[in-house]
């Protein structure tokens, strides 16, 4: 929990919208208004491998489950896929530029992978453009390896 402190300019009604106080308002006292950010710093210390969790859900579940045992979707079932050897879950039908990828998903390269699809297996059916942030990405690489000891998940 953090305590925010907002300008006395702020405890005015119309100014006070737009003071930063997002949490818990603790109302006004000496003039400046007291708030506590409970939200606000819980998201911003939440594990990686919950925000990885959530990432997947906005990101990625429209087309992959990550549920074991879950039959592939418009993607192949991601449960396990960190160690997993590429393009080679059965029952899905990769296309010939993942599977020329060859290997084995390790954590970099997931990231490379998800940094964008396109550059990393030219041709591949998965149309996602990639995630920008490199600490999404990480987040959404420990969730997939659903080990929060994991490097990826410092
Ligand atoms: C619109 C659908 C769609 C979305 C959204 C999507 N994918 Fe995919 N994904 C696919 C398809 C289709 C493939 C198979 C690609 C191929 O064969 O070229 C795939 C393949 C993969 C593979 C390779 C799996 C294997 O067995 O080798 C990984 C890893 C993967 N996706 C991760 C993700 C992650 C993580 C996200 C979210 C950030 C995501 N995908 C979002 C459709 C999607």
């Amino acid at each position: 929990m953090k305590l925010i402190f907002c300008p006395a300019s702020a405890t005015r009604p119309r100014q006070r919208r737009r003071c930063r106080c997002s949490g818990v308002a603790l109302g006004a006292a000496f003039g400046a208004a007291f708030c506590v950010a409970a939200a606000v710093s819980a998201v911003a210390q939440a594990a990686p491998l919950d925000v990885g969790r959530t990432l997947f859900r906005t990101n990625c579940a429209l087309c992959h489950s990550a549920v074991a045992g879950d039959p592939p979707g418009v993607g192949p079932n991601l449960h396990g896929v960190l160690g997993r050897d590429v393009a080679t879950l059965p029952g899905f039908t990769y296309t010939p530029a993942l599977a020329a990828v060859g290997g084995s998903w390790d954590a970099p390269r997931l990231l490379a992978f998800l940094t964008a699809p396109a550059e990393f297996a030219p041709g591949t059916a998965m149309p996602f453009a990639g995630l920008k942030s490199e600490r999404e990405r990480r987040a959404l690489v420990c969730f997939l390896g659903g080990d929060a000891q994991a490097e990826v998940c410092r």
